[in-house]
């Protein structure tokens, strides 16, 4: 297929940035004590994963137990939830999964612990490093641990996301805001060592922070999603390129306004409007269910028919829109990837 073939709206990965950031996460740590740790959440789609994989990634995190049960029916058997599963419909498909993978989920009070009891899992206590979500507050770390093992569970170690530090720019104020943080989770894993826990696992860490949380010593794992596919938000203050594209059909050109066939239900705006290409003359004015509607400036010939591609702003939410990925390198799509994980499943 080629790329004026793809039905419209679309997302769409470029093969060559895909590539090199791949290249660039998994070379950093290959000869380091520390791995990567992908976090599926990000693309939910096995076929990244696979290459993930091949590129040196130990094991995979996952945001949600339909996440996880996917994962493993396409053959992924070491899988951190990296949050804390509550509900009891899904701590019920956590034992099956658990008989079929290598399965790590995290728990953050003993509340949480509670109902999980009884399902013999492996845990880790989720620590609240700065940003204000799940987490334990550090001084409770260590009831937690003890009151999971009082509950038949198995704590394998600690883990705590950095994702306050994320919306600094400034790369040098991230870094020390970053290494704050790993301090914190530090000195927890030192406490449950001291009472006794085997702590083999310190995971942590994101895209705009592996290279320093990475370079750590005593972080064990690295739980980074964004860095394959890439978004503005994440681009501007990082060396990761943006994979990830929307390919969009201009409908309608009226005098200087010209209309797009991607809209909310395309793109996720959390993060901000989709950007245009530098190349293109024009500017994002909003978007409606089905459209974005530009301005355009006079040197812009656009016509109905036409093919715009934007940039997305925050690929998490977007990819979770979308049934396939076309990946493609100049003009050839090379495969359609399936977003096998994309919402939360049928019961
Ligand atoms: C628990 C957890 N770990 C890691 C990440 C890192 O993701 P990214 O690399 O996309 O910033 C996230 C993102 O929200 C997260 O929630």
């Amino acid at each position: 297929m080629r790329l004026s073939e793809v039905p419209t709206p679309a997302l769409t990965v470029e093969m060559g940035a895909f590539e090199r950031n791949l290249a660039r996460m998994h070379d950093f740590f290959s000869d380091r004590p520390c791995d990567v740790r992908p976090h599926v959440k990000a693309h939910k789609t096995p076929a990244i994963a696979e290459r993930q994989r091949a590129a040196g990634g130990v094991g995979f995190c996952c945001a949600t137990v339909y996440e996880a049960e996917v994962f493993a029916d396409h053959g992924f058997d070491d899988l951190l939830i990296a949050n804390e599963i509550c509900d009891p419909t899904k701590i019920a498909r956590l034992r099956v999964l658990a008989e079929r993978v290598r399965l790590i989920v995290a728990v953050d009070s003993e509340a949480s612990v509670d109902l999980l009891a009884g399902t013999d899992l492996d845990v880790l206590v989720d620590v609240n490093v700065g940003m204000p979500r799940c987490g334990v507050p550090p001084s409770e770390a260590v009831a937690v641990a003890r009151a999971a093992e009082a509950s038949g569970l198995h704590v394998r170690g600690v883990m705590g996301y950095e994702g306050h530090v994320t919306v600094m720019e400034d790369v040098a104020r991230r870094a020390e805001a970053t290494r704050k943080s790993m301090d914190v989770l530090l000195a927890v894993g030192d406490d449950l060592r001291a009472s006794s826990f085997d702590v083999g696992i310190v995971s942590a860490g994101s895209t705009l922070t592996y290279d320093v949380t990475g370079a750590i010593d005593g972080i064990t794992e690295v739980q980074a999603g964004s860095y394959a596919l890439m978004d503005t938000t994440f681009s501007r203050s990082s060396p990761f390129e943006e994979a990830l594209g929307c390919l969009t059909t201009v409908l309608a050109v009226h005098d200087n306004i010209a209309v797009l066939d991607a809209g909310l239900k395309t793109l996720s705006l959390d993060h901000g409007n989709p950007e245009l290409p530098n190349d293109v003359p024009a500017d994002v004015l909003y978007l409606s269910d089905e459209h974005t509607t530009l301005v355009i400036r006079e040197e812009f010939d656009a016509k109905p028919g036409d093919r715009v591609f934007l940039r997305p702003s925050h690929v998490d939410p977007t990819v979770n829109l979308h049934d396939v990925l076309y990946a493609f390198r100049g003009d050839d799509v090379e495969d359609v990837w399936t977003v096998a994980a994309r919402g939360y499943g049928r019961p």
